[in-house]
């Protein structure tokens, strides 16, 4: 089928290669030019794992353009622009609202089309986007068949390609039986798992096919903001028990299993550790909470679970401060900035908390981070931050070691070298991603969270 994806950042260009990769003829729009020079070249632009390769595989099936081409005939539009927080805490939604314009000049007189909102966007957006393609229309005197859908994404970045092929079930909300058909096409290879799967992205082990959730556009809106608050509070909920483990001297790790195992409960996102961070859980936490208040109703749990996150951050401050007395004049290494493993996306990344509250503090501030380090620089070249090649080189002259992102390099860590080059001893897992025997047994005073 005809796909256009307005917007080629993490969701827009993994769903773009993926759905090239099953057969759909695919053209990527990113009105930054830069992106798609890039693309054009086959160096995607961000760090996915298995996107390289399935871009390679799919390249005939890929277009990249940084203009909208004519839409004649049947097809999807995918839009999949950012949608920001706004200061009064709601989603921003002026990006989508250029794309829909951009979108509607492009609608020739003989289209049938779904235009999609891939894009996390705020009840009421299927209809808001409605409105600004038909009158757009209207103006135009074209009378094209336009249907406006809610297909809400919920790939997890780090694993993006594996979350697109591999979907626990896709969520269609639309109004018209017509505008569920097309996508139900368009989606058909993902339903029925008909592909060959790609060699670096393999298919789950008793992976099930993927239900199909058909429903109105307001109850797919809501679903993406409900599963983004649930994931986060389940993340808060764990920390909150962490920080009760360290008090009366259980650890949360043996917990977290002891309760993961209910099935009624589940082990993922049980992870106790700094808290959530991303492009996604702060920014919709947020934008469902001011939501609710317009109609006076308090998402009390999706607030405490705000806090419990911001509290979280600032633990591993308090605890390098009773471990160190005076933060002032220390060096301390941090190990990693990205704001989880496989990815390099910086956004609301728990390292820049850490970075801004110890140079508040007046401690020198090393950095590290296998893939994200080149964005940082990009993106905050004011960041109060030594750059280091390499652990080791981390290390030096450090006062404590801080793990912030958890990589699985950062299991493997050459800890008798890293100690050697150290001030200090103190090793702060704020991940709890070693074992604390093992850290010891190098010579360093371990601290983990809630353990
Ligand atoms: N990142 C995730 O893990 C994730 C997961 C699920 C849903 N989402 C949602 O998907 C949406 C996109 O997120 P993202 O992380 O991919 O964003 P992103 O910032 O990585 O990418 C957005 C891209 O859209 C481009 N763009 C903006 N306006 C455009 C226009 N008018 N025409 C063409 N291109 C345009 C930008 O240049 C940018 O490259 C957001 O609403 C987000 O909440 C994100």
């Amino acid at each position: 089928m005809n796909t256009i994806i307005i917007g080629t950042g993490y969701v827009g260009l993994t769903t773009g290669i993926v759905l090239a990769y099953l057969g759909h003829e695919v053209t990527c729009v990113d009105k930054n030019p830069a992106i798609i020079e890039s693309l054009k070249a086959g160096i995607p632009t961000i760090h996915e794992p298995g996107l390289k390769e399935l871009l390679d595989e799919a390249k005939d099936k890929l277009r990249f353009s940084d203009t909208i081409p004519p839409l004649r005939g049947e097809g999807v539009v995918l839009i999949a622009v950012g949608t920001p927080t706004k200061d009064n805490g709601d989603a921003d939604l002026r990006y989508v609202d250029a794309a829909a314009k951009e979108v509607a000049a492009c609608i020739r007189a003989d289209a049938k089309l779904v235009v999609v909102n891939k894009s996390t966007v705020p009840i009421g957006s299927a209809r808001h986007v409605e409105g600004i393609i038909k009158r757009s229309l209207a103006q135009r005197e074209v009378e094209a068949t336009v249907w406006v859908a809610s297909n809400p994404e919920f790939l997890a970045e780090g694993k993006a390609v594996h979350d697109s092929l591999y979907p626990d079930r896709v969520v269609i909300g639309a109004s018209e039986p017509e505008a569920v058909n097309l996508l139900r096409e368009l989606y058909a290879p993902l339903l029925e798992q008909t592909f060959s799967a790609p060699l670096q992205t393999p298919r789950p082990e008793n992976y099930s096919l993927p239900s199909l959730i058909t429903s109105s556009p307001t109850s797919a809106e809501l679903s993406k903001y409900a599963a983004n608050a649930f994931l986060a509070t389940k993340i808060s909920f764990i920390n909150e028990f962490a920080g009760l483990a360290e008090h009366v001297g259980a650890d949360i790790t043996q917990v977290a299993r002891a309760i993961g195992l209910d099935s009624r409960i589940g082990s993922k996102f049980l992870h106790a550790g700094i808290g959530w961070g991303g492009s996604c859980f702060g920014k919709d936490t947020q934008a469902i909470i001011t939501t609710a208040g317009r109609y006076d109703y308090p998402m009390k749990i999706v607030d405490a679970t705000i806090k419990v996150n911001r509290q979280q951050r600032l633990h591993v401050i308090e605890r390098l401060q009773q471990q160190l007395k005076v933060l002032r004049g220390t060096t301390i290494g941090l190990l990693g900035l990205a704001f989880k493993g496989n990815t390099d996306d910086l956004r609301d990344a728990p390292a820049l908390t850490l970075i801004a509250e110890l140079h508040e503090r007046g401690a020198v501030v090393r950095v590290h981070d296998p893939i994200a380090m080149d964005k940082a620089k990009e993106q905050y070249p004011e960041l109060p931050v030594e750059y280091c090649e390499d652990p080791e080189c981390l290390a030096i002259g450090c006062d404590a070691l801080v793990i912030v992102t958890d990589w699985q390099d950062y299991k493997h860590l050459p800890l008798a070298e890293m100690k050697a080059r150290m001030r200090g001893d103190l090793l702060l897992d704020a991940r709890n991603l070693l074992s604390p025997v093992d850290v010891a047994e190098q010579g360093f005073a371990y601290v983990g969270v809630g353990r």
